[in-house]
């Protein structure tokens, strides 16, 4: 894929690179803390009935946005003769930049895992926290230092998406996935077997099938509506720029229902996994300090296992291939911003956006334990507080930016461009849209009067839904 407006080679390259998008470390490392602080099963019916109402119609809107404008994500909305929506776009412009700042450094982290794994798993196994935290710049000791091993990584792996982008080899990676698509939901299931029959892990079963909704309030509501659309990777108007590339005859509704069954199920298979792993390998005590989710709670099952140092390289290779076309996409869609806004050249802008990406990441790596930098942060529940500036980073993107760029998209769609068209653009491709109806009525009233309704109640009230 290029900035030109070239087209997926195939109804399978176009799917794989949709999915390799969705499914990246928001499936696996976001989505199970998020579940353990939203109660469990009252968090995961949320995001289910969000995917399905919301998360759905909107990655169909997207995907027919794109397509209609054959443009990237500000032009877009100029070129369908509504220039003053572009602000939607830039959000969504924005949104993904910052998401990428702290998304390479993660991915850094990954990578860092699977070095990790291969040359000294027993450290891994012995203190899984500590581990993770020495990575972070905070040591057994209690003291701190700048977290050279984390940011080493993060340079790593974001030169990495840099070379990938420029070699145009995007193509490759995402034939990877093909393969490595399965091989990581295998070993999900097999993970899962090892769960459930871990010391300790029934609680985090029994949690995960719950319903607390004293730890439900419209924050939490809020923070399932951001994580469903970033897991999708909707709402930052990427899927506008992958729609732009798909050709007239392919089915976006089926492929939409296809690409959230796939994101929702790796997502859900992974809370089934970590957080009881979790529950069986720090015990409830230390559960609060669950930053490191994916990366800690996994140490013990791996031990357990036949083979466990094996599974464990493998598990984190499939995790960092997962991030990879996750990231890629993203600096792929704002370098073709940047590309045809502003006339860069491809090289250039891709090569200063992963150094800016890098750099402003580090704030987030050392924010993690080892340098106290704070935001600041307003909601109906907790007042003011000063969480930590990597928290800070991605309320900025799952609570605000990413469900206005969601909802500006509703709304222009809904309302301005009309479902109409979005309906004719989905039929294109010759085939029925038996739920069009269905469609209408929930891109038109129901998605815009929700998210709206989410973000104010977050930010104005205290209740909680017990
Ligand atoms: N959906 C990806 C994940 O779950 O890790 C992250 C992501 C990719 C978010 C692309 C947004 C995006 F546009």
């Amino acid at each position: 894929m290029d900035n030109k407006r070239s087209q997926w080679g195939s109804r399978v390259g176009f799917i794989l690179a949709a999915a390799g998008s969705a499914v990246g470390l928001g499936n696996i490392w976001k989505f199970p803390g998020r579940a353990y602080e939203g109660g469990g099963g009252s968090f995961l019916l949320i995001y289910l009935l969000i995917v399905i109402f919301l998360g759905a119609p909107l990655m169909i809107t997207e995907l027919s946005v794109g397509r209609a404008s054959q443009s990237n994500i500000v032009s877009t909305f100029q070129r369908l003769g509504h220039k003053g929506y572009s602000w939607v776009g830039w959000i969504g412009v924005c949104g993904a930049f910052v998401i990428t700042c702290y998304y390479c450094h993660v991915g850094g982290w990954v990578l860092r895992y699977v070095f990790g794994y291969a040359l000294e798993a027993p450290a891994i196994y012995e203190d899984s926290l500590g581990y993770f935290y020495e990575m972070l710049g905070a040591h057994a000791d209690g003291t701190t230092s700048v977290p050279w091993t984390a940011i080493g990584f993060a340079a790593a792996f974001t030169a990495l998406n840099a070379v990938i982008i420029l070699k145009g080899v995007v193509g490759g990676i995402e034939r990877f996935n093909k393969i490595g698509m399965p091989a990581l939901f295998i070993l999900l299931l097999i993970l899962l077997a090892r769960t459930v029959t871990l010391p300790g892990s029934m609680q985090g079963l029994k949690y995960m099938l719950s319903f607390d909704w004293s730890k439900v309030s419209f924050s939490t509501i809020l923070a399932a509506l951001g994580q469903a659309f970033y897991s999708l990777s909707i709402g930052m108007a990427i899927m506008i720029t992958y729609g732009s590339y798909l050709p007239k005859n392919e089915n976006i509704a089926k492929n939409t229902t296809l690409i959230c069954i796939m994101d929702t199920l790796v997502a859900v298979l992974a809370g089934f996994i970590i957080v009881p792993g979790v529950f069986a390998t720090l015990g409830e005590e230390e559960i609060g300090k669950g930053g490191g989710f994916a990366f800690v709670s996994l140490a013990k099952m791996f031990e357990s296992m036949p083979g466990g140092r094996f599974f464990g390289v493998l598990f984190y290779l499939l995790l960092l291939f997962a991030a990879l076309t996750s990231c890629i996409s993203l600096i792929e869609s704002i370098v073709a911003f940047l590309t045809e806004k502003f006339s860069l050249q491809r090289k250039t802008a891709t090569v200063w956006l992963c150094l800016i990406l890098f750099a402003i990441g580090c704030l987030y790596t050392c924010s993690q334990a080892a340098v106290p930098l704070h935001g600041i942060w307003l909601d109906g529940t907790n007042g003011v507080t000063y969480p930590a500036f990597c928290d800070f980073m991605e309320y900025l993107t799952d609570r605000i930016m990413i469900p206005v760029c969601a909802l500006g998209c509703c709304i222009f769609v809904g309302w301005v461009w009309k479902p109409e068209k979005a309906i004719e653009e989905v039929k294109s491709c010759g085939a029925a849209f038996k739920l069009a109806g269905i469609y209408k009525i929930l891109i038109k009233y129901v998605a815009p009067v929700a998210i709206l309704t989410i973000l104010i109640m977050s930010f104005t009230s205290g209740m909680t839904l017990s």
